[in-house]
């Protein structure tokens, strides 16, 4: 039985909210209507054709299904266009160090993501052989805060849930951790995300010792 680290994807190892941001924001401006940085901040952690919905219902627009799969298909193109320019350089401070002193300590490093383009982004970032298990989007049905994603990287880690640490970003991710009934580790605003065991600007603040505390 081993220990084991799942890490979110956006807003934890790479900053792509703004990509996020700038291609749905183009997408609402073609549709009409206007999409601001508070409404991108509720779509954290959601999947991509729930986040859809959620901007058609803002924008007061009714899509019909095979509509709303062009559209979500149109803004993918445009975030796929900007995430394949990523490099190395993009992942957050700290992120590489984090992951290699886990490898070096003999824990074991999940991925679980609600993005469909998260095998992309870990390759463009050089990071995807650290990566003992990934679960994305393409695995899982139930969105976070379900804790699906969670639950099955933890399997594929052969780790039981109370040996798992989560790190989050998002409300619904800390939520689904915690369904999951693993310990979490909150990335952001402590104010935001309190229900967290621990809250850290980044990963850049992480260390084996404030793990172990957990
Ligand atoms: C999550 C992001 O990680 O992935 C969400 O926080 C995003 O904003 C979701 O909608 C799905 O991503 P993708 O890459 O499959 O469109
Ligand atoms: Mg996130």
């Amino acid at each position: 039985n081993s220990y084991a680290c799942i890490f979110d994807l956006d807003g934890v190892i790479v900053d792509t909210a703004v990509y996020h941001y700038k291609a749905w924001k183009r997408l609402a401006n073609e549709l009409g209507f206007d999409f601001s940085p508070e409404q991108n901040e509720a779509l954290k952690g959601i999947s991509r054709v729930r986040s859809l919905e959620l901007i058609l219902a803002w924008g007061g627009v009714h899509k019909t299904p095979a509509e709303q799969q062009e559209l979500a298909t149109r803004k993918n193109d445009w975030y796929v266009a900007m995430i394949r320019e990523m490099t190395p350089e993009d992942l957050l401070p700290g992120v590489k160090h984090f992951l290699e002193v886990l490898k070096t300590r003999g824990i074991k490093i999940g991925l679980g993501s609600a993005s469909k383009n998260a095998g992309l982004i870990l390759e463009r970032t050089g990071v995807q052989t650290l990566f003992d298990a990934i679960v994305d989007g393409n695995t899982v049905s139930a969105s976070k805060p379900d804790p699906e994603v969670f639950i099955k990287c933890a399997e594929a880690l052969q780790a039981s849930a109370v040996n798992c640490v989560v790190f989050e970003d998002a409300i619904a991710g800390i939520a689904a951790a915690k369904a999951g009934d693993m310990k979490v580790v909150g990335i952001g605003d402590p104010q935001v995300l309190g229900a967290a065991d621990l809250v850290i600007a980044g990963l850049h603040e992480m260390t084996i010792e404030k793990l172990f505390d957990l």
